[in-house]
Parts: C-alpha cells; sequence; structure tokens
C-alpha cells in the first residue's frame, strides 16, 4: 500500500505495520479535528498516518479555528442532521454533554485490551469515561500555562524573562522602549481567556483559580483578588499592538519566531509552531512558566470520541484508531509536532526537549502538590454554555475602554450562571 506519508512519520508506519496487523477489513474513519496550523497539522499527519498504517481509510474533516469553537458548531449541525462522522475531536465536560445523548460508542473493550486504566493519570481517565464506561480516548497532556519569548528580542531590549506580574511589565515596558510588540496576541475570545486563566492562577493562585473559575463560587468571581486579575489582565493590553483583533494564535506565535514581539501567552502548542518552523528552544526561543505560576500546570487533554455507526468494518476502524491512539510509538512522534506530552504513563521523554521534560515534571509534582488545574479556556472545566458565557464576559471586558473591573466581575457572576 503507497502511503502519502511525510518522511518522519516512515519508522511509526513501518512499525505498526511491522506489527503485521491485518488489513483483512479495511474500514473508513472519517475525523472530525481543528488541528491546521504548522505543527497542528503535522501532528494530525501523524494521527492518519497511525490509521492508514492499519490499513483503513482516513477522510479527514478538518474545519479551520484555532480552539475549536467552530469545530463544534459544525459538529453538532452534522450530528443533528443524523450524519455524524465517525470520530471527533472532544474533550473535558463536553464528552459527558455529549455521552447523555446517547451518540457515543462504548471505548471499554480497547481500554480493557490495552489497560488503559493503569496507563492513564486518574484525572485524565475520569474525563474520559461517561457513568464509569470510556467514550473518548486521550491523545496527550497539554501545559496551557506558558509563557514564550524571544530571546534575541530581550537581549536587545536588556530585558529578562519575568517570573512574577511586576517582573512581566517591566519588561514589557523595555520591549515597547526597543520598539519591539511586548505581547503578540490573537483576539479571539479563546485566546483572551487562555491569558486571563494565566492571570488568574499567577495572581489568585491554585486555591482561588479553582474557586472561582472551577467552581464559579460568586463570592469568588467578585472579589478583591478577582478585581486584582481584571485589573493586571487589562494592563497587558497597552502592550499588544493594534492589529491584534482576530489574529490567529498562530500568527501571533510567528511574531516571537520572526523576533518582531518579544512574549506570547499561550499553550504549548505554540511549541509546535516554532519546532515546525526549525526553532530550537532555549536557543531560537524560550519557555518559562506564565508569571507566578512555576508551581502549577493548567491542563489541557485533547481526546477523540468515535460517534455510534452502522458499518462494521468502520467499527473495527475506529476500534483500531482508538487503541493507536494511545500506543507508545504514536505518543511519542505525535507529542513531539504537537508541543504537548504524552499522555501515556512511564513513556521515554529520551527524544522530548527541556520545555516538555519540565512539563512532564510538573504534571507529576502539581498533581501531588494540588497545583493541577484544568483550563477553563480550552474546555476543561465548566459546563460549555457557562464556559462560552464567561468567556464572552472577560473578552467584552478587554475589549471596552469603559467597563470597569467591578462591572466585569458582575457580568462573571451572572455569566457563571448560564445553564
Ligand atoms: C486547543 C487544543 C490544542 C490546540 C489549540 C489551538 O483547544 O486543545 O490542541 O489545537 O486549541 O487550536
Amino acid at each position: 500500500m503507497k502511503l502519502n506519508t511525510p518522511t518522519f512519520l516512515r519508522p511509526l508506519v513501518g512499525a505498526l505495520a511491522l506489527a503485521g496487523c491485518a488489513f483483512a477489513h479495511a474500514g473508513e474513519v472519517e475525523v472530525l479535528h481543528y488541528w491546521t496550523s504548522g505543527g497542528e497539522a503535522k501532528a494530525a499527519a501523524a494521527l492518519k498516518a497511525t490509521l492508514q498504517a492499519k490499513g483503513h481509510t482516513w477522510k479527514d474533516f478538518a474545519v479551520a479555528g484555532g480552539g475549536g469553537d467552530s469545530a463544534m458548531t459544525v459538529l453538532k449541525s452534522r450530528v443533528v442532521s443524523g450524519n455524524a462522522p465517525a470520530a471527533a475531536q472532544i474533550k473535558g465536560p463536553s464528552i459527558q454533554e455529549w455521552g447523555k445523548e446517547g451518540v457515543l460508542a462504548d471505548l471499554d473493550d480497547v481500554a480493557k485490551a490495552n489497560s488503559w486504566d493503569t496507563l492513564l493519570p486518574k484525572v485524565v481517565s475520569d474525563v474520559m469515561k461517561v457513568k464509569g464506561h470510556y467514550a473518548a480516548v486521550p491523545v496527550n497532556v497539554h501545559r496551557v500555562n506558558w509563557l514564550w519569548a524571544n530571546p534575541e528580542a530581550l537581549k536587545k531590549a536588556n530585558a529578562k524573562l519575568p517570573t512574577n506580574w511586576d517582573e512581566f511589565f517591566v519588561t514589557a515596558e523595555a520591549l515597547k522602549k526597543a520598539g519591539i510588540t511586548p505581547v503578540a496576541h490573537g483576539g479571539q475570545n479563546w485566546q483572551d481567556f487562555t491569558t486571563f486563566e494565566s492571570v488568574a492562577l499567577g495572581v489568585g493562585g491554585a486555591d482561588f483559580y479553582k474557586k472561582a473559575l472551577v467552581q464559579l463560587d460568586a463570592a469568588s468571581l467578585k472579589s478583591a483578588t478577582m478585581e486584582k486579575v481584571l485589573t493586571t489582565f487589562k494592563r497587558i493590553k497597552g502592550y499588544t499592538d493594534k492589529n491584534a483583533p482576530g489574529r490567529d494564535w498562530n500568527l501571533a506565535t510567528a511574531m516571537v519566531i520572526r523576533g518582531e514581539a518579544g512574549m506570547q501567552l499561550m499553550g504549548d502548542w505554540a511549541k509546535g509552531e516554532f519546532i515546525a518552523a526549525g526553532k530550537k528552544p532555549g536557543v531560537d526561543f524560550l519557555c518559562a512558566a506564565a508569571p507566578g505560576t512555576a508551581n502549577a500546570f493548567t491542563f489541557n487533554v485533547d481526546s477523540f470520541a468515535m460517534f455510534k455507526i452502522k458499518n462494521e468494518a468502520n467499527q473495527k476502524a475506529q476500534k483500531d484508531l482508538a487503541a493507536a491512539i494511545m500506543a507508545p510509538e504514536f505518543q511519542e512522534v505525535f507529542n513531539l509536532n504537537k508541543g504537548s506530552i504524552p499522555v501515556r504513563l512511564n513513556m521515554d521523554m529520551g527524544k522530548f526537549d527541556d520545555c516538555a521534560k519540565l512539563s512532564s515534571k510538573d504534571f507529576v509534582a502539581t498533581a501531588q502538590g494540588g497545583g493541577l488545574v484544568p483550563s477553563i479556556a480550552h474546555g476543561m472545566a465548566v459546563p460549555s454554555a457557562a464556559e462560552g458565557a464567561i468567556k464572552d464576559a472577560v473578552s467584552n471586558f478587554w475589549n471596552s475602554d469603559k467597563m470597569t473591573a467591578a462591572e466585569a466581575m458582575d457580568k462573571l457572576v451572572a455569566a457563571a450562571r448560564t445553564k
């Protein structure tokens, strides 16, 4: 079988093909995803090659739009019209919401045959199960509370990588004086909230983050700490450029790659862009915990749910895809390209860079220390209706020249009640 397999994937395809995968019942899997940027597309190619190596056909259903809002809108219309794709990038509480609709295939047989319960951290396997049964397969662990920086730009500005928010604004001011855009940002509500939740974590700490943004506790959402979070968050806007509104996240990352901007607050899918551009961590770019969050880890686990379909060969292809995603070969090649770390425990991190190794170490340390928190911006924490409403409230505050922090807090409290 001629596979249009990129060179970097040939070892993976070889390993799987050598495993003597039965090509007898070739099926087709239509996969809905939103991985269309440079790094994301290379990682998605690894997923496609994995399925093809098992003798099945990948039907690509890519819906561009970072963060996945557009993809989820398209998914809903496909399912409502009775034409669900075989697999879709669904994660966090949305797995429960789709599971309740009775449209997701049960993956317990694959999970049991491949010991997922022992290979996954419980914080992850719990998210993948609906009423105790596996309804999705996890792909990776992204860390969201990262700061990316261009070392050349920092040098030009005689500035240092900030470790807290006071230092952040000193560095931002120095970059501005050097004529470099201090913060690369794209004005979409999930990007605004990605920045906002890192500020909340850095200013308020993990316990405040969990109470305010995960439990949506009204007293925390309207508090002196939240007021400080909002004012710190809004102050960042003064260090972004006028073309930020509507900019895609990966174009913001490209500004840091080119040295036009000094820093970006973004999850480590941004590292996938640096890697795809041939940049080296510690040389061409720097990674550091977002200011004040070195002892915390905002997790974002990508996963795929399989929809119930009738065709037996395609059902087999779905199960083969789920099994392959959790296999060590895929876990390595996918995450090396995606910028995330493997979700499978006890993986050899030898081929991963220092950013990934720090992420892997911190994932374990924060799970034990209480600093491991779910990302709201990336659909890991609250029901989708409330998530959408609080994202809009935060973006309205970011975009308004008139809204006060007090008014923003009232809107957050109201948004948190959205069902
Ligand atoms: C996140 C997703 C990541 C990455 C990012 C930008 O929600 O989990 O895998 O794709 O959006 O699109």
